[in-house]
C-alpha cells in the first residue's frame, strides 16, 4: 500500500521517533521542571503490544527507521524486548533500523544486551564534563553513571556512536573544545546543538542562545574544520576535525532549520502523533487502536497527520508559541 507518507510539500517521510516514556532520572533545566512534573499516567502508555502494532502500520506507509527516546528509554522495563520486536518488522528495505536516544544512564547494563537484541546505533546526551556543572544542569549528581554508560556503549562495537551536547552561554561554552577532545578519544561524533524553546519553564531566550556560527567561531580557532557533503536529511551539518577521520557536528534547528528535508514524524509515549517537534496539534492513535478502529483506519490517520504538517517550525514567526508540552512528554 505504498505512495509513502508524502506531505503538501513533497517530504517523504522514512524516520518515527518513538518516545517509550515520559520519566527520566535526570532534570536538564532546558527539558524538564525541577519538580511538580505531570507525569502521563500509567494507563496511558502504550504498552508494548501496542508500540509493535502501530510500527508495522507505519513500516507499510513507507517508515525504514526508528529511533526510541523519552523521557528516558532506558527506564522503560521491556526496552530491550522493545527494540527486539521492532528490529524483526519488515519495511520496505527490509528490517526496520533501530537506533536510540538516551542519557547514558542504565547503559553500562543495557548496552550489551540491546545490541545483541539488534539496536544499530546509539546516541548518547552529554553536556559537560565537570562532575559540578553536570549536577547543576541536570540537577542530579550522575556524571559517572554517563561515562560508565558511553564506555559500555563503545564496547558493544556500534558504529557511529554519537554524542549530543546542547551548548548553553555560562554553563558549558567554555569546554566545547575539552568535549571534542573528549569525543576523539572515545571514537564518537560529537554533535553541539541549539538550545530550542522546548523548556519547561520557557526561559529560552533567541539572544541567549548559543548559535551554530558561535559555535563554529570557537572550534575553528582550535581545530581546522572542513565541512562534509551532503547534509540531506541528516539535522547535523558535519566537519572533519584537523584533516579527519574524526568529525564534529553542528545541529543548528533554530538559525539554519532543516524542515525543508524533514522526514520525522513523532509517537509520544501515550500514543499521540506529532507531526513536528513544535506540533500545535496530535492525531491520537492511542485511542483508534483502543476502539474497533481498523488497520486501515490509523493508516488513514498517520496519512491525514503528515499531510496537516506545516512548511517549518516557526520560531522566527511572530506570535510563535513553544508547544504545550516540555521536551521531555514530546520525545527528543
Ligand atoms: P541521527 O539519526 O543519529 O542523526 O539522530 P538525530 O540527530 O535525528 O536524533 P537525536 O535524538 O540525537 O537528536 C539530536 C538533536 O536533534 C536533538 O536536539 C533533537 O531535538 C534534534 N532533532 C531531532 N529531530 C528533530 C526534528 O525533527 N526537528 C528539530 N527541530 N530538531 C530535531
Ligand atoms: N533544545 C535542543 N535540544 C534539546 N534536547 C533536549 N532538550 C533540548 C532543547 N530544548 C536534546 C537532548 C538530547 C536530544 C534528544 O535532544 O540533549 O540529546
Ligand atoms: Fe521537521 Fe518540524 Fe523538526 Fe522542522 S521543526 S525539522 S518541520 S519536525
Amino acid at each position: 500500500s505504498s505512495e509513502g507518507l508524502v506531505d503538501k510539500f513533497g517530504r517523504v517521510h522514512r524516520d518515527l521517533r518513538i518516545s517509550l516514556t515520559d520519566r527520566c532520572n535526570l532534570r536538564c533545566t532546558y527539558c524538564m521542571p525541577a519538580d511538580g512534573v505531570p507525569w502521563i499516567p500509567r494507563p496511558e502508555l502504550l504498552t508494548s503490544d501496542e508500540i509493535v502494532s502501530l510500527a508495522v502500520v507505519f513500516a507499510s506507509l513507507g517508515i525504514l527507521e526508528i529511533r526510541l527516546t523519552g523521557g528516558e528509554p532506558l527506564l522503560r522495563p521491556d526496552v530491550v524486548d522493545v527494540v527486539r520486536r521492532l528490529a524483526a518488522i519488515e519495511g520496505e528495505r527490509g528490517p526496520l533500523r533501530v537506533s536510540i536516544t538516551t542519557n547514558g544512564i542504565g547503559l553500562a547494563r543495557l548496552a550489551e544486551p540491546l545490541a545483541e537484541a539488534g539496536l544499530e546505533r546509539f546516541n548518547i546526551s552529554l553536556d559537560t564534563l565537570r562532575a559540578d556543572r553536570f549536577a547543576t544542569l541536570t540537577r542530579r549528581d550522575r556524571l559517572t553513571d554517563v561515562l560508565e554508560g558511553i564506555a559500555a556503549a563503545q564496547a558493544t562495537g556500534l558504529r557511529p556512536l554519537k554524542i549530543n551536547t546542547v551548548a548553553m552561554h555560562g554553563t558549558n561554552d567554555d569546554e566545547l573544545v575539552d568535549l571534542v577532545h573528549f569525543a576523539r578519544d572515545h571514537d564518537a561524533q560529537l554533535r553541539f546543538i541549539e538550545q530550542m524553546p522546548l523548556d519547561a519553564g520557557h526561559i529560552w531566550s533567541r539572544v541567549r542562545m548559543v548559535t551554530g556560527e558561535a559555535i563554529l567561531d570557537v572550534l575553528s580557532a582550535e581545530f581546522t574544520l572542513d565541512a562534509c557533503a551532503g547534509r540531506g536529511s541528516d539535522p547535523a551539518q558535519l566537519y572533519f576535525v584537523d584533516g579527519g577521520p574524526t568529525t564534529v557536528g553542528v545541529i543548528a534547528s533554530v538559525t539554519a532549520p532543516f524542515c525543508g528535508s524533514c522526514d520525522r514524524v513523532r509517537l509520544t509515549a501515550d500514543g499521540q502523533l506529532r507531526n513536528c517537534l513544535f506540533a500545535r496539534d496530535e492525531s491520537d492513535l492511542r485511542s483508534l487502536l483502543r476502539s474497533s478502529a481498523s488497520t486501515d483506519d490509523v493508516a488513514a490517520a498517520i496519512r491525514a497527520s503528515v499531510t496537516a504538517k506545516l512548511a517549518g517550525h516557526g520560531i522566527d514567526d511572530p506570535g510563535f508559541l513553544q508547544p504545550d508540552r516540555p521536551m521531555s512528554a514530546i520525545g527528543g
